[in-house]
């Protein structure tokens, strides 16, 4: 007798779609603000982890290159708390490394490594020589080569307002310390970080390469 009438309850849902679907909403938001909403206000999803530092001129140009050439469609910036991953690329990437990471470059796709730590395990002419030729170094690759970036100028008519949108964005003025002994409060001083960029190469500024290497040797590199 129960079980008959359980089951005609349940039918009462199962006929009815109006009804289906407002209970299915409801079901996936109570789903969803006890799973999320903790992780908003928790202080190891949302604050930084110690050691990070803004990045400099130099490096933000050369994230803004990791975006235009699509190096995310092919590596992802994302270790897995998994044995075999930690063994290969080093310490599971923690949320704190990307709170300043707008869009983040997690990615979704490994045809090549991951490169989350990849930070000062090659050197710079390692990945200069990569870069332009990737055959050059690692004989059985096929990464597509970047030539262009070695002979391109870099951009940094933009680079200012990039600076400060990120800093304003984040309020991180506060963290005078971070930033190479160059402080990161005021105007001047991202003015003076950028003209170090416009002052490479005795005057002719830094190539697109220069800067897309800074930005790889410093990923992974802040976690202590
Ligand atoms: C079509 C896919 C593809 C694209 C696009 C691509 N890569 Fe790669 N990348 C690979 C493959 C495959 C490897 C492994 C073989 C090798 O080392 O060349 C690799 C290796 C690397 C490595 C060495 C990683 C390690 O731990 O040994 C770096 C650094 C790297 N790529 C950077 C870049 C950057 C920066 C870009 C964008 C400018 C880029 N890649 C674009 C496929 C790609």
């Amino acid at each position: 007798m129960s079980n008959k009438n359980s089951q005609n309850k349940h039918e009462i849902v199962e006929k009815n779609i109006g009804l289906m679907a407002i209970l299915t909403v409801f079901a996936i938001s109570f789903g969803a603000l006890v799973e999320i909403t903790p992780l908003m206000f928790q202080d190891d999803t949302t604050k930084p982890v110690d050691g990070l530092r803004p990045l400099t001129a130099l490096e933000m140009e050369g994230r803004d290159l990791y975006v235009r050439e699509g190096c995310s469609n092919c590596h992802s910036q994302m270790i897995r708390p998994f044995r075999d991953e930690v063994e290969r690329y080093g310490h599971y990437s923690v949320a704190g490394e990307s709170v300043w990471d707008h869009p983040f470059l997690w990615g979704s796709k490994r045809t090549g490594p991951d490169l989350a730590r990849v930070g000062k395990r090659y050197s710079d002419d390692w990945h200069y020589a990569h870069l332009v030729d990737p055959r050059a170094v690692v004989p059985e690759s096929n990464m597509p080569g970047f030539p262009w970036l070695a002979e391109n100028t870099l951009d940094t008519s933009l680079t200012l307002n990039k600076l400060k949108i990120f800093r304003d964005t984040f309020g991180i003025d506060s963290r005078t310390d971070r930033y190479d002994g160059l402080g990161y409060g005021s105007d001047e001083e991202l003015i003076a970080d950028v003209a170090k960029v416009d002052a490479m190469n005795d005057g002719k500024g830094a190539t697109e390469m220069q800067a897309l290497i800074a930005y790889l040797q410093q990923l992974g590199t802040h976690l202590k």
